[in-house]
């Protein structure tokens, strides 16, 4: 299937015609630039800042921070390179850390065996699948990898795509449009709000899993929209607290509606075999409309998917452009999550270790009297400092003592909720755990 590449055939002649056509002619009177202007000899009026990358004012905003973190001499914490795996312990500028600023909570990045499942999916299909799959034809282990999550779920079908962003712009950009209303978390991923953008419909947010707000918000608008989706996450990586799934669910079916799950921190993560929210409550895969979930993450690789009912997937894999118009997952990447998913289900004593290791640092980050805001102690352990430049010195600090922790900082949270967030591994030792918590509570 390709989409419309017509223009590129046209000659010279017409391919100007049809740019005045649908530039020249329909433009507004506003509309500055080319409209008054000859177009042989240019235009001249155009305000110079309105030709230079650096005065975006996007970029002018992205150098404040920057610029003020120099001014007092600290250390830029954000894209530091890492010389290895990164996992429970990584490599910094040739120096052995602790490592709780990654998402490989399984430990499954690196492992010996979703390394050599990558490599032979290497020598079998190559590094790369070059085209849209409508295209380029399938490969069995996108296949394999499909219908395993969707038994993992319980589902009809799955579908995976590139990046685990691309997978919700697209997938809810794609499904909900102008006449339909979505309702979401108040912490809800950006990948959510830019498919509902893109989409163009309706958007309301929730104040954070407070699902009686919600079943207010439908009670006084679900009349007014065609279709309603409810958007929650599994486990919210800024907070490390779930949501009361039962309730929603209950409330997306007295409300007509369809509810969505990102399970981007959930899978591998809750559950007694890392099977996900529904796992850890006890609810049937079907009882949620669209399941997400991201392979970046417990499952070692990178993209995204959809689980849920034939028609849903179909739909997405006929029609949704960010899968019909964007190359299929490379195969290492598709092998690489396959295995650790078969790791996952044939070694549950890893998401036992995690959930441990995760009770351990909350239980013991409360004890040394640090602010760990709504964190239940799963994977994700924010310690709140409430200021932005003290928690880019505190992270500064701890990597001279061998301790690697993101900053997270305004405009990403409030300033008062500036925070270290401490994502947990499985492989984490409760000494690692000890000597950095200790470490931190002399400095903070
Ligand atoms: C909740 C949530 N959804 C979606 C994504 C996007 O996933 P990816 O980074 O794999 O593109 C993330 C990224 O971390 C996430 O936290």
């Amino acid at each position: 299937m390709h989409q419309d590449k017509s223009t590129d055939k046209l000659s010279g002649d017409s391919k100007q015609n049809l740019i005045r056509r649908f530039f020249g002619a329909s433009r507004n009177a506003g509309d500055t630039a080319s409209t008054s202007t000859d177009a042989a000899a240019g235009c001249s009026h155009v305000a110079e800042e309105l030709t230079r990358f650096d005065a975006f004012p996007g970029y002018q905003q992205v150098l404040i921070p920057q610029a003020a973190a120099r001014r007092i001499g600290l250390d830029n914490p954000f894209f530091r390179a890492h010389e290895g795996v990164a996992g429970a312990t990584t490599r910094i500028a040739d120096r052995e850390c602790i490592n709780f600023a990654n998402y490989n909570y399984l430990g499954l990045s690196g492992d010996p065996r979703v390394n050599a499942a990558a490599q032979k999916a290497i020598e079998q299909y190559g590094t790369s699948v070059s085209a849209s799959r409508v295209v380029s034809g399938e490969r069995p282990i996108h296949q394999a990898l499909e219908q395993a999550i969707a038994k993992a779920y319980g589902v009809d079908d799955t579908l995976a795509f590139v990046s685990g962003h691309a997978t919700n712009v697209s997938a809810i950009g794609h499904l909900f449009g102008p006449k339909d209303l979505v309702l979401h978390d108040s912490l809800i991923h950006n990948s959510v709000m830019m498919g509902i953008q893109l989409g163009g419909a309706q958007r309301r947010a929730f104040p954070h899993n407070d699902w009686a707000t919600l079943e207010q918000i439908l009670a006084d608008m679900r009349d007014r929209y065609q279709r309603v989706l409810i958007v929650i996450e599994g486990l919210y990586s800024m907070d490390g607290d779930i949501p009361d799934l039962p309730r929603f669910i209950d409330i997306k079916r007295r409300y007509q509606s369809f509810l969505m799950v990102d399970e981007a921190h959930s899978f591998g993560v809750l559950g007694a075999r890392g099977m996900g929210i529904a796992e850890h409550f006890g609810i049937a895969g079907k009882d949620v409309d669209i399941w997400m979930g991201t392979f970046s993450k417990s499952l070692a690789g990178c993209g995204g998917y959809i689980a849920g009912e034939k028609a849903l997937v179909e739909h997405l894999r006929y029609a949704a452009p960010g899968f019909v118009y964007s190359v299929g997952m490379a195969p290492p990447l598709a092998a690489a999550s396959l295995e650790a998913l078969h790791i996952i289900q044939a070694e549950p004593e890893r998401v036992a270790r995690l959930q441990e290791r995760g009770h351990y640092f909350l239980q013991k980050a409360g004890e040394l009297g640090m602010n760990t805001g709504l964190s239940q102690g799963y994977c994700v352990v924010p310690i709140v400092i409430g200021q932005s430049l003290k928690a880019v010195k505190l992270s500064n600090q701890l990597l001279t003592q061998g301790i690697n922790v993101q900053p997270i900082i305004h405009p990403a949270v409030e300033e008062k909720a500036a925070r270290l967030r401490f994502f947990i591994s499985s492989e984490h030792t409760k000494t690692q755990i000890d000597y950095t918590l200790n470490t931190l509570k002399t400095i903070i």
